[in-house]
């Protein structure tokens, strides 16, 4: 065979790899509004830059007729590409390919790319679309899933690791995705469980279909398993883009710094009208992040889960900082177990990949309750100390309003050390408001002509003396008390002059999180 006549055979083999399932498959994915496993990456990467690697790979199956069958590419498309000029690796199962499902050179594959991520400190974005293991390859897919959780647990903390749910996602194929950073749903188009509707009925009865029990809604409203969802597949990748965009690729680097023309001294005098002196009327504490925030730019976190706490990405100065703020608007900013959670994953993540915390406070406590207590809410709850505690990038707070109790301190009080803490004069710093103190502290006197007025009376003297920042910041838990509209210029200087903070732990294998 001539030179030619080899290349032209390489192209032709080539071109029919990458057809997957064929026209016939491709089209019935259509008819369902999905993209192919490679249009995916093509939209996930700027154009033209995904390289592929291993599409002659081929399966060792003989059981069931699986000697005689072709699976091309195993049902796996991986490779790297480049997000915004950064390189970033990942895989894309071919639903048009025996489901998608995971054999053992399928899960070689995810487990090559991977290592090749954590190697080259590049991040990690999978795309799953997959029947889950590979019925006809039995242990072997198995062991294939365990290979995937241990490197996904070997990475975690060093690269970021991103997951896109564009299919089924059953069994113990969601614990990938369970073990990386952010998990992305389709809307409609999507769905994760470990046990499917067939199996729930069977051995509980209950009647649920696959959207309610796991699709997108499911897990960005009640579970919070995942944290990002659009309408469609494109929308979906372009959000794994804008968080790429916001990331360090490894552990080892600073976030990318983007020069966002917004000045860093820009004051914002609408923020004095946002928060209402009087505590118990509630607010969007997002109109207060954003106007903080280069150009107002704010990419939340899980925005439709423990909606109570929350948590995103900004930039200031052109910097990445990542966002921890009750919100007074739902549940009146307490902290339950899903936001102690929520909160706490957030914070873990920022410190791990170098990014700096800002926290707004305003929470009257812990969120009382049996549910709460016997739901073990001293348990989750502790998440948010331990976590605040453990983390070593720059940790700056701003106390808005209620800053009560044990919640006072949950959230980066200077004694969790936060490195720079700052009040607006709206806030209250104390064990508790005046009337809970009142209930507690309150002793009219027998020969008290009118209690009622005496109450009130100790209630505003609690109020004065208590209810302010000032005592706060007399002992030094409050570097200054700051007007609001000076918040952005106040948090960019303390940031530009932390941003080189490094701080050291004595050395152990890991610490003991309250999980
Ligand atoms: C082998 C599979 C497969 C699988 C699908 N296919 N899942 N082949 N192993 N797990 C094949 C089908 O036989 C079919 O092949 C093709 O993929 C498309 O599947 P359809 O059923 O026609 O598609 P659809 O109607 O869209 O249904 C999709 C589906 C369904 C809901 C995912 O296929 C399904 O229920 N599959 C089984 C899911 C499952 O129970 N997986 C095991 C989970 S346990 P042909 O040749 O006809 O085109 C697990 C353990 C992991 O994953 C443990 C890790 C620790």
């Amino acid at each position: 065979m001539s030179m030619q006549e080899k290349i032209r055979r390489l192209r032709e083999e080539t071109e029919r790899l990458r057809q997957g399932g064929g026209e016939k498959a491709i089209q019935k994915r259509r008819e369902q509004g999905k993209l192919t496993a490679r249009e995916r990456l093509e939209l996930l990467f700027d154009p033209g830059t995904f390289t592929e690697i291993d599409l002659f790979v081929k399966h060792r199956g003989t059981e069931f007729g699986l000697d005689r069958k072709e699976i091309p590419a195993d049902g796996v498309v991986t490779g790297w590409g480049l997000v915004d000029g950064r390189t970033v690796f990942a895989y894309s199962q071919d639903f048009t390919v025996q489901g998608g499902s995971l054999g053992e050179k399928h899960a070689d594959k995810i487990v090559k790319v991977l290592e090749m991520a954590l190697k080259a400190g590049a991040p990690f974005v999978g795309i799953n679309d997959s029947g889950g293991a590979r019925i006809q390859e039995g242990v072997d897919a198995l062991n294939g899933y365990g290979k995937i959780f241990y490197r996904n647990t070997l990475a975690s903390g060093v690269i970021p690791q991103l997951s896109v749910i564009m299919g089924p996602c059953a069994g113990g194929a969601v614990y990938s995705p369970g073990l990386t950073d952010f998990v992305f749903m389709v809307e409609g188009g999507s769905y994760m469980f470990i046990t499917g509707p067939e199996v729930i009925k069977s051995v509980t009865g209950e009647d649920v279909t696959f959207e309610a029990l796991g699709g997108a809604a499911a897990h960005m409203t009640r579970s919070g398993v995942a944290h990002f969802s659009a309408a469609d597949e494109p929308s979906t990748l372009a959000l794994v883009r804008r968080l790429l965009s916001f990331l360090p690729s490894n552990n080892m680097e600073d976030p990318p710094a983007l020069d966002t023309g917004d000045p860093v001294d820009r004051e914002e005098s609408a923020l004095a009208d946002v928060v209402p002196v009087d505590p118990n009327k509630p607010y969007d504490v997002r109109d207060v992040i954003r106007p903080v925030l280069d150009g107002g730019d704010f990419f939340e976190v899980q925005p439709q889960w423990a909606m109570n706490m929350v948590v995103g990405f900004g930039r200031l100065g052109g910097r990445t900082v990542g966002i921890v703020a009750n919100q007074p608007r739902v549940l009146a900013g307490t902290i339950d177990i899903n936001a102690s959670d929520k909160a706490a994953r957030f914070i873990r993540f920022c410190d791990a990949f170098n990014i700096p915390l800002i926290t707004f406070v305003d929470t009257p406590g812990y969120l009382p309750g049996t549910a709460q207590e016997h739901g073990g809410i001293i348990r989750h709850g502790a998440k948010l100390l331990y976590a605040y505690s453990e983390a070593t990038v720059p940790k700056l707070t701003v106390v808005l309003r209620k800053a009560y109790g044990g919640a006072y301190l949950a959230m980066c009080s200077q004694s969790l050390g936060a490195d720079f803490t700052v009040a607006w004069p709206t806030a209250e710093i104390a064990v508790m408001g005046a009337d809970g103190a009142a209930r507690i502290l309150f002793k009219p006197s027998p020969d008290e002509g009118d209690p009622a007025r005496a109450l009130r009376e100790w209630t505003a003297a609690y109020r004065e003396r208590f209810n302010t920042p000032y005592m706060a910041a007399a002992r030094g838990y409050v570097e200054a008390v700051i007007e609001p509209q000076a918040t952005r210029p106040v948090l960019a200087r303390a940031l530009a002059a932390l941003g080189t903070k490094r701080e050291s732990r004595p050395a152990r294998k890991h610490g003991n999180f309250p999980v």
